[in-house]
């Protein structure tokens, strides 16, 4: 007998590349990531707690052009890690034309008590949202309007890709394609994405929001206090609507006063995302601020709350004074502080974490590993027996193969890898006929 590991199966979609390759025998941590104690903000329904085989469906079809009707445009596109998943520009091309807002950052969208996303609310739910874009005429473009495809052109189209049928089936136990189930993975995906490695977080860990932190400077401090407190009692009154320690937006929030759009006045946005990592660590820029970008700068942000420029109709009435509207009259020190405080709320691992990037190489190809040949093993038991053991994926199913001259397999049974993803089979030691072991894995029919 011999240990033979040389012919178990990965399954190679592509032309093999070092980059593009994704190990599902060893899953990136999407559901269990620290969560600091003092954040209780969460939006998970209970259908779809985040789990790592979900979040890594979510992974790729977050990255795929594929989900684009002519393959040029993933959601990466627009929500770009080096930018905490905003766009740098202004607005953002999709496949006909640009975007009508700008890009949001997607940081700690799991964190808040606001269920509905999109500067206006429009989609009642994340997973509501995330087929929205695919099914945008400029955006991605399977619309089903204007000459565009359907949606259902799309489950086509995935469904005759190898790698989806086995990352479906290894979220949902069976191969099949569906619009909810997209919904399902990609808010996964998205839910996972969060940023708790900020200064703020290093204080906050060990200290209340009223007390100053040990580790902030006194400007930072004393922005600190100047953005939590009301304006009766000194305060700028932000976290009247950014609500901390999530920084998250306060549901009933209004309008703010930027009443500008890329085509005409718009008064309907009252969404904004978490406030973390506005600004990267160094202070550079993840793309302009508001639903139009048109603040480049935390100064610009700060200056427009110091004096709101002009009433409208969906005004937040937390931004109106008696006989007219919000001046903090804030010295130019105050509004500085307030700015170095926003800028200790930016984090460092949602701009490199791999398990947020792009699992696809530059030919954007992906290879998934679902049986790993170097960890094929071969014990004897001592009673005659001998186990052959491998490294699979939780839940698929292999094929267990022997042979006496490499060219000819006879299945000897078909085993389902257990929780840990390990294959086991006891064979017997002495059949001389049988030298040769393999374990092999196709990808399930629909
Ligand atoms: C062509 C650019 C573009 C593409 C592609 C795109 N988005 Fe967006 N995304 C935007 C813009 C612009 C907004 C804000 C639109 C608005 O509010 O009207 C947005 C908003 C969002 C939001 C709301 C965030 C919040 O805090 O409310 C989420 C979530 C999101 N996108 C996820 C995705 C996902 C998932 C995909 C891929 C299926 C995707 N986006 C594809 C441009 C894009
Ligand atoms: C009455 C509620 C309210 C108050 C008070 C408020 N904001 Fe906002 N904030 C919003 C809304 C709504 C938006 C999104 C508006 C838009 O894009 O048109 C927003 C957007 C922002 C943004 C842009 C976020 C992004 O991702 O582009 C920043 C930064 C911001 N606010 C900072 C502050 C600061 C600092 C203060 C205190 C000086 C403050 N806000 C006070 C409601 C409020």
């Amino acid at each position: 007998m011999k240990t033979f590991t040389a012919l178990s199966a990965i399954l190679i979609s592509h032309a093999c590349a070092q980059n593009g390759v994704l190990d599902l025998t060893t899953l990136a941590n999407y559901a269990n990531q620290p969560v600091p104690a003092y954040i209780t903000k969460d939006n998970t329904p209970n259908n779809n707690a985040i789990t790592d085989e979900g979040a890594t469906l979510g992974r790729v079809l977050f990255y795929d052009k594929r989900l684009s009707r002519n393959n040029t445009i993933s959601c990466s596109s627009c929500h770009q890690q080096e930018n905490a998943f905003g766009d740098a520009a202004t607005v953002s091309t999709g496949v006909a034309g640009t975007t009508g807002r700008h890009s949001m950052r997607l940081v700690n969208s799991r964190f808040s008590t606001e269920v509905r996303f999109f500067w206006d609310e429009r989609a009642t739910s994340l997973e509501n949202q995330t087929t929205r874009p695919i099914q945008d005429h400029v955006e991605m473009g399977f619309s089903g309007t204007n000459g565009d495809p359907a949606f259902a052109a799309l489950v086509t189209k995935l469904s005759a890709i190898e790698e989806y049928r086995v990352l479906f089936y290894l979220m949902f136990g069976d191969a099949m394609i569906t619009e909810a189930r997209v919904q399902l993975a990609l808010s996964q995906f998205v839910r996972s994405i969060q940023s708790f490695d900020s200064k703020y977080d290093v204080g906050r860990a060990t200290t209340a929001d009223n007390q100053n932190f040990t580790n902030l400077t006194a400007a930072e401090n004393a922005g600190k206090t100047l953005f939590l407190n009301p304006p009766p009692q000194g305060g700028a009154g932000c976290a009247g609507c950014h609500r901390s320690p999530e920084f998250d937006i306060d549901p009933n929030s209004r309008n703010n006063g930027v009443t500008t759009g890329f085509s005409g006045t718009d008064l309907t946005n009252t969404r904004s995302p978490s406030l973390r990592d506005l600004v990267k660590t160094n202070g550079a820029t993840n793309g302009g601020m508001m639903h139009d970008a048109s603040f480049a700068t935390l100064d610009q942000v700060i200056a427009h709350y110091n004096a709101i420029p002009a009433d409208n109709t969906n005004l937040d009435p937390r931004l109106r004074r008696p006989g007219g509207l919000q001046n903090l009259n804030l010295t130019v020190t105050q509004q500085s502080n307030i700015a170095a405080f926003l800028r200790t709320l930016s984090g460092n691992s949602i701009y490199t974490d791999p398990k947020w990037s792009s699992p696809f190489n530059a030919q954007n190809e992906l290879s998934l590993i679902v049986l790993p040949a170097s960890s094929m093993t071969f014990q004897p038991l001592g009673n005659g027996t001998a186990e052959v053991t491998n490294r699979g994926v939780a839940a698929l199913s292999y094929k267990l193969e022997s042979s006496t001259d490499l060219t000819n397999w006879t299945q000897v049974t078909t085993l389902t890898a257990d929780q840990t993803g390990f294959l086991r089979h006891a064979v017997p030691m002495n059949i001389q006929s049988k030298c040769f072991y393999r374990f092999s894995y196709t990808p399930p029919s629909l």
